[in-house]
């Protein structure tokens, strides 16, 4: 049986006759959160915020609230708001869908932020190759603008607030926020080192700047709507509202879906909403978060805790398939909730293929600012690629763990997480069959026939 889904932010992206255009959004009540937050403070608005517990969908699952609160008080420069719009995280579609199918909430979420942030310039940095987004994005602005829902007075309220679209770089780092900021200056993507420079305070032009991801400020209009503490019913304690999961892999129905989050477990997302593993085959792994989250492995126990309503935590100990997909659950069993791409691996998966595509992909978009990620994101690839070829040697597993460890935490940006994280749990998770690979011959590959 199916699990029906909860859509929010989705809930008319794929009804029939739905359109990306302003008449469409607006017979839907589009608008009608950003009348609500102008009528009230931008105190109240960012009060609301914080109620509600948003916890960021970019990646890290930072709070909100909290993130726009870091913006200093006596602060005299102007405010930037930069929708972040890279979705450059392997295994992540869901901001794609958001802006093809309703760019109007995306635009309603920003200028309801700007506000209560006080900004009155936004960026939409929207990755290099989704040109068409870009001309969505564009087109939804000038509707925007012409009916009053940006500009230099909304609605006749006094605030004023101009979007434009940035195109990115077409690099993986230009969604790091410092070093999507850098890009957005014109510069070469490099990620700046923090402290000193946190967004919130030497952002932008060095100026005050909140990076949020679409799907965060898509959250906002949904929480001014319903108000934060009703928003905060959707979802567990501490890890509120829905969340988009993009599922790629060995499932027979691969997708995006949108839940309450932590309402569906692994397990219930893979059988019964994506119809189960393809062909009949038995589950080996899933990474839960975009390729750069650590792979959990199927038949492994997870210490969990569990937050009750009551602000009470209780350990429980749960099958891979049983855990929860929200936050803090991921957290708990050694991953992430990450971008919410959900790659399913079955029993046919090789681990050592796997995790060489992925090494592949980091040494490629590693910036190279840092000598540990750098050469070691290269050094990986290297030495999961000659395992592949024949050439392995018996102590490559213990090599790439060493260099793997040398690389997190050691670097100016998360990227160094980013692409050790991958290979410290393959090799640990699947230790037999990188062994086995080390010394043997290379894999023939099946010929067409
Ligand atoms: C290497 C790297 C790549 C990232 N790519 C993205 C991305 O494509 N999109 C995104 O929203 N956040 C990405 N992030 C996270 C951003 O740095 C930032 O935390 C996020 O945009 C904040 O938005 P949120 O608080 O709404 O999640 C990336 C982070 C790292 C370290
Ligand atoms: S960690 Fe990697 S991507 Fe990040 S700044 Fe250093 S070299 Fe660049």
């Amino acid at each position: 049986m199916p699990i029906p889904e909860r859509r929010l932010i989705l809930r008319h992206a794929d009804e029939p006759g739905y359109s990306p255009d302003i008449g469409s959004y607006l017979k839907h009540g589009g608008y009608d959160a950003l009348r609500k937050a102008l009528a009230s403070s931008p105190d109240a608005i960012a009060t609301e915020v914080k109620a509600s517990g948003l916890r960021g969908r970019g990646g890290a699952g930072f709070s909100c609230g909290l993130k726009w609160s870091f913006i200093p008080k006596n602060n005299t420069k102007p405010v930037y708001l930069i929708c972040n719009a890279d979705e450059s995280e392997p295994g992540t579609f869901k901001d794609r869908q958001i802006i093809h199918k309703d760019p109007h909430q995306l635009l309603e979420g920003m200028a309801i932020t700007a506000y209560a942030i006080g900004s009155r310039l936004a960026y939409i940095y929207i990755r290099g190759e989704f040109p068409e987004g870009a001309r969505i994005l564009e087109r939804a602005i000038a509707e925007a603008r012409a009916a009053s829902f940006l500009g230099k007075d909304i609605l006749g309220s006094g605030f004023g607030l101009d979007i434009h679209v940035h195109r990115g770089a077409g690099a993986y780092i230009c969604g790091e926020e410092t070093g999507l900021i850098e890009s957005l200056e014109g510069k070469r993507p490099y990620p700046r080192i923090k402290p000193p420079y946190f967004p919130a305070v030497l952002g932008l032009y060095m100026c005050p700047t909140v990076v949020n991801n679409v799907e965060t400020l898509c959250n906002v209009k949904h929480i001014v709507g319903m108000g934060g503490a009703e928003y905060a019913r959707l979802g567990r304690p501490n890890n509120t509202g829905t969340r988009i999961l993009c599922v790629s892999g060995d499932v027979r129905r691969p997708g995006y879906y949108e839940f309450e989050v932590g309402a569906v477990t692994i397990g219930q997302l893979i059988h019964d909403v994506c119809g189960g593993v393809r062909d009949g085959n038995r589950l080996k792994a899933i990474i839960p978060g975009g390729s750069s989250a650590k792979v959990l492995r199927a038949g492994d126990t997870f210490a969990i805790r569990r937050r009750k309503a009551d602000g009470t935590v209780e350990a429980i100990s749960l099958g891979l398939e049983d855990i929860p997909l929200d936050f803090d659950s991921l957290a708990d069993a050694g991953s992430m909730a990450g971008s919410g791409g959900i790659i399913v691996m079955d029993h046919t998966r090789d681990m050592v293929e796997a995790l060489a595509n992925i090494n592949e992909f980091y040494a490629h978009e590693s910036c190279g600012q840092c000598t540990p990620c750098r050469e070691g994101s290269l050094w990986m690839k290297k030495i999961t690629a000659r395992m592949l070829s024949g050439r392995g040697r018996a102590s490559d597993p213990d090599l790439l763990a060493s260099v793997a460890n040398n690389i997190a935490g050691r670097t100016i940006c998360a990227f160094g997480e980013a692409c050790a994280w991958p290979t410290q749990s393959f090799v640990e998770k699947f230790r037999d069959e990188f062994d086995a690979r080390a010394t043997a011959p290379a894999k023939e590959v099946p010929r067409a026939a």
